[in-house]
This record gives structure tokens, sequence and C-alpha cells, in this order.
């Protein structure tokens, strides 16, 4: 399959492409669109194929969920049930606060989503994205766009058009190319199916946000624990994911120790004739000598580190490097969501140089 790549940017939307765009998903094709948060890979939410298309693009197992997007809140009450839970039920509170925007809400279904879509589960996640060439593609899709992550499955989500084209190449319909995302992580996800509101996934969304509109939130333990035999609740949270092809380790930040730490491994693993790599910031880039030193930008700019991430976590690869050593990120604000996918990436592998590995 051919696929067609148009460019454009949120302020001047080409309507012409997205009416395209629109006509594709309808007919069951598939379209890569950016979000605030990362590209996405759409398909028609409501239409079983459309799904199934999706999960054999991607590589990804047909029980892990896509999310379903809207371009309104209203078109929310069709897709899920009339029987809300307790906490469910004051979920415009949350969307008036976060929507459009980087949040996923978990309801029980109603009949209307296919079980294709929802990876055989009885509930449904819903966002609201608020970029526009977003809106206007699900406006024009006829409301209900299912899209996961534009990646092969288990690769670091897209943060620019470009990744799309390299893991969805010849296998979609479209990519729209709207230039490098801002925020750079997945949404922040919250169910809202039990007796109380539980965070599934971090994100920019931060517990604090939430917790001052709905009061409580718990997270789910998965998420905290280091203990990789607790099972999350969002079934796409257990894979491996995010992972380059070396072999990455975290190192926890303890300053100039941290540093000498990183460096130690990086002699040794240069002896034994290994390429290597470290991700860092800004004010320590240059202590490190190894085959590819990569910056998330300076150490406390969590926002920055957060966007540039995933875009780190690939060049790993493209470059053949084979181990890896990253500082550890403090996990407040987005950094909590951050360091949740660095540890994913590194399959929990952390180094405490103070305290030997851990
Ligand atoms: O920011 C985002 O959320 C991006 C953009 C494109 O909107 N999308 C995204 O989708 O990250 P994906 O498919 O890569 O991640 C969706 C996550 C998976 O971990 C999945 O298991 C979980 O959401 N999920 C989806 N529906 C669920 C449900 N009904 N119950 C529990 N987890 C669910
Ligand atoms: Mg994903």
């Amino acid at each position: 399959m051919q696929t067609e790549y148009v460019v454009m940017t949120e302020d001047s939307i080409d309507s012409e492409a997205i009416l395209r765009a629109g006509r594709i998903l309808k007919e069951g094709g598939l379209v890569a669109f950016p979000t605030e948060t990362v590209y996405g890979l759409g398909g028609d939410a409501l239409c079983p194929s459309s799904s199934e298309k999706i999960y054999a693009a991607k590589g990804r197992p047909s029980d892990n969920p896509l999310i379903v997007h809207v371009c309104d809140a209203d078109a929310i009450p069709p897709i899920i049930s009339k029987d809300l839970p307790g906490c469910a039920a004051g979920w415009r509170k949350l969307a008036d606060a976060f929507w459009p925007g980087p949040l996923t809400m978990i309801f029980p279904k109603s009949p209307m989503v296919p079980y294709a879509t929802t990876g055989g589960l009885d509930t449904v996640a819903i966002r609201f994205p608020s970029n526009r060439i977003a809106a206007a593609l699900i406006d024009a899709a006829g409301g209900y766009v299912a899209a996961p992550s534009a990646n092969r499955s288990g690769r670091p989500s897209p943060t620019s058009a470009k990744y799309c084209l390299e893991d969805l190449d010849g296998k979609i319909e479209m990519i729209i190319d709207g230039g490098t995302v801002g925020i750079g992580l997945e949404s922040t996800i919250i169910d809202l199916t039990g007796e109380e509101p539980v965070i599934l996934r971090p994100g920019y969304v931060t517990r604090d946000m939430l917790g001052s509109v709905l009061g409580r939130v718990e997270v789910d333990r998965a998420v905290i624990s280091d203990d990789s035999s607790v099972k999350p609740r969002a079934p796409g949270m257990k894979y491996r994911h995010y992972a380059p092809k070396g072999d990455l380790t975290i190192v926890t930040w303890r300053g100039e120790s941290t540093v000498g730490y990183i460096r130690g491994k990086l002699k040794e693993a240069c002896a034994a004739g290994r390429r290597t790599g470290v991700i860092c910031t800004d004010e320590t880039a240059g202590e490190y000598e190894a085959d590819l030193v990569r910056s998330a930008g300076p150490r406390g700019d969590r926002e920055e580190n957060a966007r540039r991430l995933f875009d780190i976590l690939r060049s790993f690869d493209d470059e053949g490097i084979e181990v890896i050593w990253s500082e550890s990120f403090p996990e407040e604000g987005i950094g909590e969501a951050l360091m949740n996918r660095l540890k994913k990436a590194a399959g929990g592998k952390v180094a405490d140089p103070d305290g030997g590995a851990v």
C-alpha cells in the first residue's frame, strides 16, 4: 500500500486533506495523526474490522484495548453505560477541568462500542485531545476514532511524524505530519469503573491535579511498585515497552557519585569493545565519553526532559548502541510519568551508585 504523507500545522489546517482523511477512516482505513501527547494511529472506533487493522499494523496483541478519541464531551453518553458507578458520575467535572487535553477516562461501555476496540473488555477508555488537527480529523471521521500510539508495538511512542513513517510506512493509508508534539508522553489514564477513581498510567495531568477536582484518587499499585509481579490494571502497562535494543540501566541521581559511576561503567564497556550510550542532562553532558551522549535538557526542566525522552530512546537503535546508562530524573509533576516510561524501557533495572545494583 502507498502511504500518503501530508503536512499541515494547527494554525493552517489543510481542510481538504482532513476531509480525505475522514473519508479514509469512514471507509475502514487507517490514518496516523498528531495529538498534544504523541502521534495516534486512527481507525473508526465503532467498526470492528478497523480496530483489527490497527492491531495488525502495530503488531499489537489484540487483548490490549484502544482509546476512543472524541472531539466533543457530548459524544460520551452514547458510548458509555447508563448505569455508572458512583465515581464515574462526576466525569463532567473532570471533563470541564482537563478536556480537551491529555487525560483518558475509563467507563463501563455501552453496546455501541465493539469488543474489538476494547480488547474484549466491558469498559471503554475515552479521550478528547486538544490538538486542533486531531479534533478536525475526529469530526470529519464521524466523531469516534480509536487510536493507540502510532508506533510498532514495543517501540517508543512517536513524538513526530517521521517516526510514524519509520514504523508504519506502507501499512496505513495516510500520515498527517503536524510537527513535533508538545508533551511527548502519553495521556494520564484514570479508571472510573470501580469504587474509587484510580490512575492506571501517569501523565501530564498529575495525581494532585486530579485530586484537586475529585478529592481522593488512588494510583494502581503496579505503577508505584518496583515488584514486577504486581499485575497492572491497564493491559498495555504489562508489556516491556519503549525499550531500545541496547541494554539500558537507570542510575539513581546522586550528583557527582552518579557521574563517577557512569564514567566508570563507560570505561569498562569501552575496553570490552561495546558501543556505549548515555542519557543525561545539559549540566553533565560534557562529563561523559560515549558513542552517543543524549541530553534531555536542563536538570529540573521536567517538561523539556519529558518531551525529549522518546526521541532519545529511539536514537540509540539508529546508532547500534549496545549498552546505555541513564541518569534518573526527579519524580515530581510530569517527572513521575517520565520515570515510569524510563523504568519500563529499562525493564526495571536501576543501579544506585552509593548502594550497588538494586
Ligand atoms: O496520549 C495517549 O493516550 C495516546 C494518544 C494517541 O491519544 N494514546 C495511547 O494509546 O497512548 P495506547 O493504545 O498506546 O495506550 C492505551 C493504554 C494501554 O495501556 C491500554 O491497555 C490502556 O490504555 N487501556 C485502554 N482501554 C482500557 C480499558 N478499557 N481498561 C484498562 N486499560 C485500558
Ligand atoms: Mg502505546
